[in-house]
C-alpha cells in the first residue's frame, strides 16, 4: 500500500491509476479504523479497481465543545489494517495540507434545508464542516465512486447533496451499517461509553430493531 501525505503526491497517484484506465474509489475516514470502516474497503474494492482511503480527524466538523482534541488517533494501527483489507493508498494529510490557508480563512459549503435537521439541530455548523471537507477531498482525489458508512445516514444525504447539487464527478455508494452482537453500530466513540452507557446504547439499538420490526410487519 501508498501512503501519501501531500495533495501533490495524492493527485499525482491519482492520475497515474487513470492513466492506465483504473478506476478510483474514495473512502474518507477519520480514523481509529474497525470493521465498519473496513467493511467500506471492502465495498469500495467491488466498485473500483483501486481504493484510496483517507485518515484525516476534520477539525471542521467538530463544535467548540465536542471532542475534537480527544478524538482516538491511531495512524500506525490504522495502516495496518489497510494493508490488510487490501486497500492501495493511504492518504494522511496534514491540517495544512487540507486547509492551506488556516481554518479560519477556510471557503466553507453550506447543504441547506438537510443540515439543520435531526442530528444538524443538536451539532450547529456540523455539516458544514463534513461537507466543506469532503469536498476538499472530493476534489483532490477526483474519484470515481465514494464510500460512505449508512450508519451516518444523515451524513449520506448531505453529500448525495453536495455532489449532486456541485455535478461532481463521483458516485456515492452508501454501504451497510456494521453492528455488534448487541445491535450497537461499530463507532470509534463507542470506547467513550462506560459499562452503563454501553449496556444502555444496547437497549436502544434493540428496542429501536423491535420497532422497525414490528413497523414492518404492519
Ligand atoms: O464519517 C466520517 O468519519 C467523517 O465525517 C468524514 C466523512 C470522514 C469527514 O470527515
Amino acid at each position: 500500500m501508498r501512503t501519501v501525505d501531500s495533495v501533490t503526491d495524492v493527485r499525482a497517484l491519482a492520475a497515474r491509476w487513470r492513466a492506465q484506465g483504473d478506476d478510483i474509489a474514495l473512502v474518507p475516514t477519520m480514523g481509529n479504523l474497525h470493521a465498519g470502516h473496513l467493511a467500506l474497503v471492502t465495498a469500495a474494492r467491488l466498485h473500483c479497481r483501486r481504493v484510496i482511503a483517507t485518515v484525516f480527524v476534520n477539525p471542521t466538523q467538530f463544535g467548540p465543545t465536542e471532542d475534537f482534541s480527544r478524538y482516538p488517533r491511531t495512524p500506525d494501527e490504522d495502516s495496518a489494517q489497510l494493508v490488510e483489507s487490501g486497500c492501495d493508498a493511504l492518504f494522511l494529510p496534514s491540517s495544512d495540507e487540507v486547509y492551506p490557508l488556516g481554518i479560519a480563512q477556510a471557503v466553507r459549503v453550506e447543504v441547506p434545508g438537510l443540515s439543520d435537521i435531526l442530528c444538524g439541530r443538536f451539532r450547529p455548523g456540523h455539516f458544514a464542516g463534513v461537507a466543506s471537507v469532503v469536498l476538499r477531498l472530493l476534489n483532490m482525489v477526483e474519484p470515481d465512486v465514494v464510500c460512505l458508512g449508512n450508519k451516518d445516514f444523515q451524513q449520506v444525504l448531505v453529500i448525495r447533496r453536495l455532489v449532486a447539487d456541485l455535478s461532481l464527478r463521483a458516485r456515492v455508494v452508501p454501504v451497510p451499517t456494521v453492528r455488534a452482537e448487541d445491535g450497537v453500530a461499530l463507532s470509534s466513540r463507542n470506547q467513550f461509553l462506560d459499562a452503563r452507557q454501553r449496556r444502555a446504547a444496547g437497549s436502544i439499538a434493540q428496542t429501536l430493531g423491535h420497532m422497525r420490526e414490528a413497523r414492518l410487519a404492519g
